[in-house]
């Protein structure tokens, strides 16, 4: 292909120079991307043709034959690209005419550009929501792997980032877990609209010849087919609600890196990440770096550039099309590329993680985090619950002053903050018991983790 050459650029400035305009407002080097898209609609566009006899049979067979030999020479880097083509559109049109002569130029009939790279990113988007969604799928079925295997594990609550009660870890996994069942119930619901025909709107009011528009939908597999030709060619909300989506997506995955990063610095050392995922410093000898979880922090602000990107880019546009609607396509394929990549190494990595057990019974045995246990056995013992608070309060004061944890009090110290705690209060306090009695539907005990993954594991299926 011809670069984009940026020397060009700069001798443009020393004299007017026209063909840098070709350059500048070909796309050719971006949306190359949207080939196979491309000759599939255009396959499907001329076989609707013969059907409504404006292309006779063998019309047909040679626009098809000529534009599969098209995808074989791209396939295998025999195609010239050309810039002078301006898009992936006319560079396969140009190519079809050279090959099969006049007849190519038919293909043309009763479609525009417009619909036609409409149709082409719909189609990209759709193939790319499906590999979206087994990777979502993957990463959903490495948690739960680590959620079962963990699904009694102690390990520490966090609020406001300090140690709040006991938690299990599978039940931690299991939260990231519920993130990604909506996550993927966003995209399913995103890929309903994606999945809607522009073809046929050709420019912008629809065309003379007469095309079923159905039989094209059919063909390429589209559940839908746009209905007004304003709309179809100029909407690019699909687009905008897939970088929300991805943008979401992103933000959990961020959030999920941030502790990855606070787990596996030396601080609180809950975790290692396999080394594969972690870089040395260049100075810095002992160091090991968690580079993909901050990467995937890093990255998600690319991604949510790509979706202000493209709100900005649609907010002023009168209907039908405008050329600024070219410029969708570099922060969509971005996005695809981000998200994938992002999901596909965290599966990856999660699989490898090896949890320090140890370090987090000990930090989730920290900090009265069985206090509120401790509240809730006097409620049992029918203290009011406010009442309650206060005794523990008093209890924990007396804890520090004597640089004890609660486990260590003995019963007569306890009970001199109310004679209602008895000897069962010891199961109360420790971790083990604090979850183990929090068993509801949606709480922390292992029992409940494993109801959880049960049920998830069904509807995965
Ligand atoms: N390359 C163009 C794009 O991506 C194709 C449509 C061009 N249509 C037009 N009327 N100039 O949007």
């Amino acid at each position: 292909m011809t670069k984009f050459n940026k020397q060009h650029v700069y001798s443009r400035l020393i004299q007017p120079d026209t063909s840098f305009v070709g350059e500048f407002t070909a796309s050719v080097q971006f949306d190359i991307r949207i080939y196979q898209q491309d000759i599939q609609g255009s396959i499907a566009h001329a076989t609707m043709l013969k059907k409504v006899k404006v292309l006779n049979e063998v019309e047909c067979d040679l626009i098809i034959t000529g534009l599969e030999k098209i995808r074989t020479e791209i396939e295998n880097d025999q195609f010239e690209w050309s810039i002078d083509r301006e898009d992936v559109h006319m560079n396969i049109e140009a190519r079809l005419i050279d090959l099969i002569g006049e007849v190519g130029k038919k293909l043309h009939t009763g479609r525009s550009r417009n619909d036609q790279v409409a149709t082409d990113i719909r189609l990209y988007l759709r193939d790319m929501i499906a590999s979206i969604g087994s990777a979502i799928k993957c990463l959903q079925l490495v948690l739960l792997d680590i959620a079962e295997r963990e699904a009694a594990t102690i390990f520490p609550g966090f609020t406001h980032l300090q140690i709040a009660q006991p938690v299990t870890f599978g039940h931690h996994m299991m939260a990231w877990y519920e993130m990604l069942v909506r996550d993927a119930e966003r995209l399913d619901d995103c890929e309903k609209r994606v999945n809607s025909m522009p073809l046929g709107s050709a420019a912008l009011a629809g065309t003379t010849f007469p095309i079923d528009r159905k039989m094209t939908a059919e063909l390429l597999g589209f559940d839908r087919i746009c209905l007004n030709s304003l709309d179809a060619v100029s909407d690019r909300d699909f687009a905008i609600e897939f970088t929300s989506f991805a943008s979401l997506l992103m933000m959990h995955l961020s959030r999920f890196s941030e502790e990855l990063i606070i787990w596996s610095s030396d601080q609180f050392d809950f975790i290692d990440l396999g080394k594969a995922f972690c870089t040395g410093s260049s100075i810095m000898p002992q160091k090991n770096n968690p580079d993909i979880p901050e990467l995937i922090r890093g990255k998600t602000s690319r991604v949510y550039g790509n979706m202000f990107n493209l709100f900005t880019l649609m907010k002023n546009q009168p209907l039908a099309y405008n050329k600024d609607n070219q410029e969708d396509k570099e922060p969509l394929f971005d996005t695809v590329d981000t998200l994938l990549g992002s999901l596909l190494i965290y599966s990856d990595m999660m699989g490898t993680i090896a949890v320090n057990h140890n370090n987090m019974q000990r930090s989730a045995s920290r900090g009265y985090a069985t206090a509120t246990d401790l509240a809730d056995y006097l409620v049992r013992k029918n203290i009011p619950f406010r009442d309650a608070h206060r005794v523990v309060e008093l209890i924990i004061d007396y804890s520090i002053k004597h640089d004890k944890g609660l486990v260590e009090l003995s019963l007569d110290e306890l009970q001199q903050f109310s004679d209602l705690i008895g000897s069962d209060v010891a199961e109360v306090l420790t971790p083990e018991g604090s979850v183990a009695a929090r068993n509801h539907i949606g709480g922390t005990s292992p029992e409940q983790v494993r109801l959880a993954i049960n049920l998830a594991r069904k509807q995965l299926k």
